[in-house]
Order: C-alpha cells, then sequence, then structure tokens
C-alpha cells in the first residue's frame, strides 16, 4: 500500500490545525513534519512545540524529518505517542548507528535521508538497521522546488538493496512530487509519498489530497 504524507510546511501556518484535520478527512495517512535548523539546511521552519500542538486537531501518525545539524540532541523532543518514524539526515549524523539505534529505543521508526548527491553506498552499513530511507528529489530546505530526476535511478537500485538485504525497510520520496510525476515515483518503488506545495500549495486542499490517492490506486 501506497501511503501519502502531505507536508505542513506549505500549509497556512496561521491556521495548521484546520490543514491537519483537513488532510486527515481527505484520507491522507500521514503528516510530514518538517524540521529546519538555518545550519543544515538554509532556512528555519518550525520545531517540536508545534508538531505536539497538532496531537488533538488529528489522529494521523508524525512522520518527522529533521534537517536539522546533531539530531541526538533533540529526538526525544519528538517523541510523542503520535510519532511514527523519526528521520534524520546521513550527512548530520557523525554517528548513524548510535542515532539509529536510539530513535528506535524510544520505541519509534528509524528513518535515514539521503540528499540528492549523496550515494546509496553510504548506507552499506545502516540497511538493515534503518525502517525507512527517505530519497530526497529536492535539495532541502524549500517547499515548492523542482523534482531532481536521478532520484527515480536512486529508489530503484534502493528497492533492489531493500530486496536483497532489509524486505521490511520502506521507501519514502521527498521534493517536487505532484500529480503528474507520483505514478512514476510509486512504479519506481517509492512506498510514502511526501507532497507538501501540490497539496497545500493551490486549489482545494481536501480534492488534491484526493487526486494523489486516486493516482497511486488508493481510492
Ligand atoms: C524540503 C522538505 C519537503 C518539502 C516538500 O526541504 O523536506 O518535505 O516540504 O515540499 P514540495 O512537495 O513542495 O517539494
Ligand atoms: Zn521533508
Amino acid at each position: 500500500m501506497i501511503r501519502l504524507a502531505p507536508s505542513i510546511l506549505s500549509a497556512d501556518f496561521s491556521r495548521l490545525g484546520d490543514s491537519v484535520a483537513m488532510i486527515e478527512r481527505a484520507g491522507a495517512h500521514l503528516i510530514h513534519v518538517d524540521v529546519m535548523d538555518g545550519h543544515f539546511v538554509p532556512n528555519i521552519s518550525f520545531g517540536a512545540a508545534v508538531m505536539k500542538s497538532l496531537s488533538g486537531k488529528t489522529t494521523l501518525p508524525f512522520d518527522v524529518h529533521l534537517m536539522i545539524e546533531d539530531p541526538d540532541r533533540y529526538l526525544e523532543d519528538f517523541v510523542t505517542e503520535q510519532t511514527e518514524y523519526i528521520t534524520v539526515h546521513q550527512e548530520a549524523c557523525v554517528h548513524l548507528n548510535r542515532t539509529i539505534q536510539h530513535i528506535k529505543s524510544m520505541g519509534v521508526k528509524a528513518g535515514v535521508a539521503l540528499n540528492p548527491a549523496t550515494s546509496l553506498s553510504t548506507l552499506d552499513f545502516s540497511i538493515e538497521d534503518a525502517d525507512m530511507v527517505l530519497v530526497m528529489s529536492v535539495n532541502p530546505g524549500f517547499g515548492g522546488q523542482k523534482f531532481i530526476p536521478s532520484a527515480i535511478e536512486k529508489v530503484k537500485e534502493l528497492r533492489t538493496l531493500k530486496m536483497e538485504r532489509n524486505p521490511r525497510l520502506k521507501i519514502e520520496i521527498d521534493g517536487g512530487i505532484n500529480l503528474d510525476n507520483v505514478k512514476t515515483v510509486t512504479d519506481a518503488g517509492v512506498e510514502i509519498v511526501v507532497a507538501g506545495s501540490s497539496v497545500f500549495g493551490a486549489g482545494d486542499v481536501e480534492r488534491n489530497v484526493r487526486e494523489f490517492l486516486a493516482k497511486t490506486g488508493q481510492k
């Protein structure tokens, strides 16, 4: 099953509660929470307090994407009963194995994100430990960027690796996903689709979610 994780980075921050209620009503599966620190990426978004404020507004699980330096310092802050994944960047972790174990020890699934220029080979010794790999299809930092096509080849290679070494691993993609390219990436092996501006950026949010679900064979 393909899961849709709309990113609230592109939502109207003045009415985030309504936004998450809308995407839940329309059938989205996860809330993608983009945390940016202005160091690892050239932009600042929001932190754990904002995420936690949504707990009463939606029952959807949180899919936390930490685009921050030294993520170990902040992992606990993002652990709630609703947190399904915490994803850290391979490029931000000096001791990735330790960080993955730390996330799992708190009862949360561990994801590892790879920037567009980062090779899959950096996961040679982590692929069995991770619950999810997030393939970035834009350089992280901003919503609304253009999809980088080399991500498709990376997803295909990752699918092969997954089948050989960790079949329960999930493959997520993030950046520049829209109704025109979502089928291409899910055909390549993506199981969790992040979409920000194409859900919240234009038109009716609930209709956008439903169209995504229809494209990926959900409804
Ligand atoms: C990029 C973030 C993405 C972003 C996606 O740095 O990690 O999750 O919000 O936005 P779109 O779908 O607009 O590329
Ligand atoms: Zn993200």
